[in-house]
């Protein structure tokens, strides 16, 4: 089994350069169905859940052509939806981001079908916010046998006026992606305003749609008859550049993230300041240096511009290193902690109850084989490694390869000791879980 291997204790000393937004690819990939004719996407993040959707893509009659690392040419001229392979729904059972692609089929042709999604498991992940929303828009949406089937009552999709009950990145995606070739004029309030809502829009206005008020929380859609091709570069992703921020912080050094957008790493930045940590904003990069103590500091998730769920792992890796008593509040999801128990095997003192962690900061952490839960779990650990004494292994990979593009390249660029390696799994007698049962 393919695991990391990180030798901690090493600050970090370079340059990073952020890749594409993981959140904006997963959701303007599906939308280029949508658009009949050649879509050029630069600036895409070079990840397992771009490539399991450009696949998806593929099965249903999309071709794709790689120009460079970072770029891709999709025509969805010839895409259709019949008679879509048994392979091509294993392909979706993988990643969250399936259900996108009933708001592009519904768009497009006003029927369509997709597994229930994959992706991390963070608790329930209800869809109910997207239903309300296609089925304002005049589909008729049924949920059965682990697939979701929706079609337009009448041939084609009207604008309406949806007013979500949950702030959610996922409905506010999927009913604009359906909006956007809906007939007439559809009012979308108390939507998601995260940077990669702004950049969908901005890509569908770049195809030939009319989207308007993105960044805020009510987004009006004038419905075209079809979108052109076209080109358009994606935002760097405010996540990956977290995450670096957030390994400096903890390994200690000082690192230059470049290819970002400084204001979507405010939420992010202030908090680390509280923790001692020195950030200096440029224009397209951030300086961030760790030298002296981490402080403890109190954080609480919410919906964007608050400090994203999406952190909240890596922060609390970095606390858990931190002076004092730390307490972190998940605001946006049930279940978001079960990568503590990995950062305990580490040493880490940390008390979970419901939605909220209290880290009690330790001198050091102690390198341990541990797994990656999920995505940004994953990555939790790689940091609490970096800031280690010791090795630590780090399992179960994959999770952490959805979402970083190179990730071990780019710390081992940074000057952390960390390497890919195959280790023979340990027979199944010494393995802790089946020791637990
Ligand atoms: C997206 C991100 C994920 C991030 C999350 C919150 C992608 C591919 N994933 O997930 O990384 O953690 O935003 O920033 O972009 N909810 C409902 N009903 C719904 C939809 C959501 O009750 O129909 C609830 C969820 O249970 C959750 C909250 O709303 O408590 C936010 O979910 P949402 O913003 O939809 O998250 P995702 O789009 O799934």
């Amino acid at each position: 089994m393919e695991k990391y291997l990180i030798n901690g204790g090493k600050p970090l000393q370079g340059e990073v350069e952020i890749s594409g937004a993981k959140n904006a690819a997963v959701a303007i990939i599906p939308a280029a169905i949508m658009v009949k004719g050649v879509c050029r996407l630069e600036n895409l993040p070079q990840i397992s859940d771009t490539d399991t959707l450009l696949r998806v893509l593929t099965y249903m009659g999309a071709v794709v052509r790689t120009i460079n690392r970072s770029t891709v040419e999709i025509d969805c001229t010839n895409v259709q939806i019949d008679r879509l392979p048994a392979d091509m729904w294993a392909l979706t059972r993988r990643i969250r981001a399936s259900y996108y692609l009933i708001g592009a089929m519904l768009g497009r042709f006003g029927a369509a079908r997709s597994t229930m999604p994959g992706g991390c498991n963070f608790g329930v992940r209800p869809i109910d916010q997207h239903i309300k929303g296609l089925t304002a828009l005049g589909a008729d949406v049924n949920v059965s046998g682990g697939f979701i089937r929706a079609a337009a009552k009448s041939g084609r999709l009207h604008g309406a006026r949806i007013y979500l009950d949950k702030v959610s990145v996922g409905a506010t995606v999927n009913i604009m992606i359906a909006a956007a070739t809906a007939e007439g004029r559809t009012v979308i309030e108390n939507v998601a305003r995260e940077p990669h809502i702004v950049d969908l829009a901005n890509f569908l206005n770049s195809m030939g749609a009319d989207v308007r008020g993105a960044g805020t929380d009510v987004i009006k859609i004038r419905g075209v008859k079809e979108l052109h091709g076209g080109t358009y570069a994606l935002i760097p992703d405010q996540i990956e550049a977290g995450t670096y921020m957030a390994a400096v912080a903890a390994a200690g050094g000082e690192i230059r993230v470049s290819n970002v957008i400084p204001k979507h790493l405010d939420c992010i930045s202030s908090k680390l300041r509280e923790m001692n940590v020195q950030i200096e904003d440029g224009d397209d990069y951030v300086i961030v240096k760790r030298e002296g103590p981490l402080r403890h500091t109190n954080i609480k998730t919410m919906p964007y511009p608050g400090f994203p769920t999406d952190m909240q792992p890596q922060i609390s890796a970095v606390l858990c290193c931190a002076d004092g008593v730390s307490i972190v509040t998940e605001g946006v999801w049930d279940n978001r902690y079960k990568y503590v128990d990995e950062l305990r095997k580490m040493g880490a003192q940390v008390q979970v109850q419901d939605r909220v962690a209290l880290i009690q900061g330790v001198p050091h952490l102690t390198g341990a084989t541990v797994k990656a839960c999920d995505l940004r779990a994953g990555a939790a650990i790689v940091i609490a490694g970096l800031a280690a004494e010791g090795a630590t292994y780090v399992e179960d990979i994959r999770f952490i390869e959805r979402g970083y593009q190179n990730i071990v390249g780019k710390l081992q660029a940074l000057g952390a000791d960390i390497q890919c390696v195959d280790v023979p799994d340990e027979p199944e007698e010494l393995r802790d879980d089946w020791i637990a049962g």
